[in-house]
């Protein structure tokens, strides 16, 4: 059960596949879910199932890093739906503008034709600074003003295990994750005499489009990477889309979590408990 019936959920990279498992799962407990993505075919797609399902859901086409155009979802969302109550920052990913090709320099890799970090674009660490945290920041200036002076509302963003620890080949991504964890606790505590709560999940590993390449071969076999994570993953296996469903419905449903703010929440299998010995 989740408290959010009549709520009116705004979620970024709603289109996507973590974040379209959450609308459908907070609509069928009566939540308004607007949903926002840059990519409004995936965004109408998961609002088709869900008023299929006979859950209430629109999309918008958004960008989380256009504050004026989100300024004009929130106008067109107030009589869609009313004033925002609860937000998911959940639109984020990386770019392999910004990924090394290994893990450990090497000596003479600077003459290889490898992406070393020392030939990283800077465009790529922009991009995913940008996407990350910006993309997070932004919507939060946007549609908190809904929150405040009103009870019941909070933010959730999605940070990751590289918040932690960073991974290998990913700086960008890693040390922007670790900037939205670090700003979720900021947020938390900035609007805390307002009651608005601001949490982040921190998903371990979960095979989506974002990351198949590096976890599978075309050929469906499992890469060398894969067999790091399961083997530092206590559980020994990857996540399942539905495994952060509870963990999401715990943080945003006030009459369970109303006095939990400022908290990043691994669900990882143990991931980020293990030293690997
Ligand atoms: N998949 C994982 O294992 C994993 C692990 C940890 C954290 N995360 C985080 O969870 C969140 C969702 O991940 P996912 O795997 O479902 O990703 P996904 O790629 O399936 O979805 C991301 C969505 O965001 C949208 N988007 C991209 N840029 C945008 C922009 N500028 N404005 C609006 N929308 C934009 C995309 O169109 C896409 O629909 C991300 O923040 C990701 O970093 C994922």
């Amino acid at each position: 059960m989740c408290n959010v019936k009549d709520k009116v959920i705004v979620i970024t990279g709603a289109g996507g596949v973590l974040c379209s498992a959450f609308a459908q799962e907070l609509a069928k407990y009566g939540a308004k879910t607007a949903l926002l993505d840059l990519n409004l075919i995936a965004a109408q797609k998961c609002a088709d199932v869900i008023t299929a399902a006979g859950g209430k859901a629109k999309a918008y086409e958004s960008n989380v890093l256009d504050k004026e155009g989100l300024e004009k979802i929130r106008a067109q969302l107030h009589k869609d739906f009313g004033k925002c109550d609860i937000l998911i920052n959940g639109a984020g990913g990386n770019s392999p503008k910004a990924s090394t090709d290994k893990e450990y320099y090497c000596d003479g890799d600077l003459n290889a034709e490898i992406k070393t970090f020392f030939n990283l674009d800077k465009s790529g660490f922009s991009f995913v600074f940008d996407l990350n945290i910006m993309g997070t920041v932004i919507p939060s200036q946007v549609f908190i003003q809904d929150m405040t002076g009103r009870k019941g509302c909070s933010v959730l963003n999605i940070s990751s295990m590289n918040a932690f620890r960073p991974l290998t080949k990913i700086p960008a991504y890693s040390a922007a994750k670790s900037g939205v964890s670090n700003f979720t606790q900021w947020l938390a505590v900035h609007f805390a005499k307002e009651g608005i709560r601001v949490n982040a999940l921190a998903p371990g590993f979960f095979v989506t489009q974002q990351n198949s390449a590096l976890l599978y071969n075309a050929d469906g076999t499992p890469t060398p990477r894969t067999g790091k994570i399961l083997a530092a993953t206590p559980m020994g296996r990857f996540g399942k889309d539905e495994e952060l469903l509870g963990a999401l419905m715990f943080l945003v449903d006030e009459t369970k979590s109303g006095f939990v703010t400022g908290v990043i929440l691994p669900v990882d299998g143990g991931f980020s408990a293990y030293s690997g010995v």
